[in-house]
């Protein structure tokens, strides 16, 4: 899918009530977007799907919901306060500021056009300066390859400088540094932090996860690609916390349990792809990240870590309390485990991200000659358990009795299925407008259906049309297009 179909998406998305720009009136705020009535549904089930996927279908994982407002030690322990930065850089001129490695990244794609084995160097030598900090480094790369700021043109440059992305905020009516509370950056934490409560009071044993769906908060020196890069989105994150030696073996499990998941839903298994990180963070021994293949290439959409005991021992360190678990499982000499503190692998998805990717997968094109006449039809190919509306009732005149029966039909249907009721216009446009949002079945009423009861379905992708009963219809819904259905596929 080209770069050109993204736009399309993008403006799909704002056209039919997906996503809209944050603060829209007030001409947007960037990085930062709204959820509209189809996309809240579709977001909603894919939450939903995740989680039913990583507590109810598992039976060792339990959720949370921990608060956004985290006492600010915690970001200190976890390392965000001193190291969770991005290298910035400012044009003099333009006062456009700018992330050093994706300045010299774009700079270095546009080069491989003409001079691939260049490009390469310029991208291995900034790799290599980023990882020994070397900032002063990164600048002088940027000057001798000439690289210019895209709206002034010129390459007056400020050094470069590392920029925290944590939002702070202050708690209480006086503003020091004590009363500074950071908007947390991932919501991995908060299950760090409620790990011990978690096992204790639901008598966990290891190996075992905690789950949370939230919002987490970066400053993002660039974010672009529509909600691919946001300043606020949400996280679905697990950590499963096991025994030392075993996290490997855990890694690969999660590793092939969440590419499954991701196919289950609907991405085709040649956009997905593994990632594995060969350069590991210092507290990390393995870590993945499953890609997929966005309209503009192949990018993150999970990360997949063995963190070892990182989080808890540094928890235990900056709280001074125990972090430990008791393992009375016993060893091959017959011991038990005893105390340690347990190792962690966490996948971590973006629900916004994870969105992007089903939106992009499901917008079909369709053109079809007809003689002289090319038509285009659009329609979104969402898994029918994923779609915003599942059925869309459709009387084909309003008189007669039959906007009446199409009503109680509708009753009939919406508290086991989201329905919809639509009358208006001619029933060629209302199956268009319920294929740019994705609805699998549209059920028209008409004279046929007052004498016995027999509706038609018309299928979203094939356009086929099929005449049932009104429980044929619940029972083609019931087995197509509910969460267990989509779960048990996984
Ligand atoms: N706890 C680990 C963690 O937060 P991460 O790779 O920084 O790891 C995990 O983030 C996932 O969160 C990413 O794979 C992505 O799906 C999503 N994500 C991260 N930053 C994002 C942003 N600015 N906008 C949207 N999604 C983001």
């Amino acid at each position: 899918m080209a770069e050109k179909d993204f736009k399309d998406i993008v403006s799909h998305a704002k056209e039919y009530g997906f996503v809209f720009p944050s603060s829209d009136i007030y001409d947007g705020l960037q990085a930062v977007y709204d959820y509209g009535q189809n996309g809240v549904e579709l977001k909603n089930n894919l939450k939903q799907a995740w989680w039913k996927a990583m507590t109810q279908v598992q039976d060792n994982i339990v959720g949370i919901d921990s608060a956004i407002f985290m006492h600010p030690t915690i970001w200190k322990a976890s390392g965000h306060v001193d190291s969770f930065n991005d290298p910035m850089i400012d044009n003099k001129d333009s006062k456009k500021r700018y992330r050093a490695d994706t300045l010299i990244e774009d700079f270095a794609s546009e080069l491989a056009k003409t001079d691939q084995a260049k490009a390469d160097h310029i991208v291995s030598e900034m790799n290599r300066l980023l990882s020994e900090s070397d900032l002063k480094g990164v600048y002088d790369l940027i000057v001798a390859e000439n690289i210019k700021c895209p709206i002034s043109g010129t390459c007056n440059w400020t050094e470069v400088r590392q920029f925290n992305l944590m939002f702070s905020t202050q708690v209480g009516s006086v503003a020091d540094e004590s009363s500074t509370l950071y908007l947390r950056p991932e919501t991995a934490q908060g299950i760090f932090v409620n790990f011990l409560n978690v096992q204790k009071t639901g008598r966990m044993k290891v190996p075992f996860g905690i789950a949370q769906i939230g919002k987490a908060f970066r400053n993002e020196i660039v974010a672009r690609q529509f909600i691919f890069r946001m300043r606020e989105f949400e996280q679905m994150e697990m950590q499963f916390f096991v025994r030392p030696g075993t996290e490997l073996d855990w890694y690969e499990k999660w590793k092939e349990t969440r590419l499954n998941f991701h196919k289950a839903i609907g991405l085709p298994a040649e956009d997905l792809k593994y990632h594995i990180h060969e350069k590991l963070a210092h507290y990390a021994n393995a870590a993945v990240d499953i890609e997929y293949r966005f309209p503009f290439g192949f990018k993150e959409m999970e990360g997949i870590h063995s963190r070892t005991d990182f989080d808890l021992k540094s928890h235990q360190e900056f709280s001074k309390k125990k972090q430990q678990y008791f393992d009375n499982d016993l060893d091959e000499n017959g011991k038990p485990f005893g105390n340690y503190i347990p190792y962690v692998v966490e996948t971590s998805v973006g629900a916004d991200r994870l969105f992007l990717a089903v939106l992009c997968n499901a917008f079909t094109k369709e053109t079809t000659v007809d003689g002289e006449q090319t038509k285009e039809r659009i329609y979104l190919n969402l898994h029918p358990a994923l779609a915003p509306i599942k059925v869309a009732i459709c009387p084909i005149v309003k008189k007669d009795g039959l906007s009446e029966l199409g009503q109680k039909m509708y009753k009939e249907l919406k508290t086991e299925f989201n329905a919809s009721f639509d009358e208006k216009d001619s029933i060629g446009k209302r199956y268009t407008r319920q294929d740019l949002i994705g609805t699998p079945y549209c059920v028209a009423i008409d004279y046929q259906t007052l004498e016995d009861q027999t509706v038609t379905v018309r299928h979203r992708n094939s356009m086929q049309q099929e005449r049932m009963t009104l429980e044929e219809v619940k029972n083609l819904l019931r087995s197509t297009a509910t969460m267990s259905v989509l779960l048990n596929s996984l």
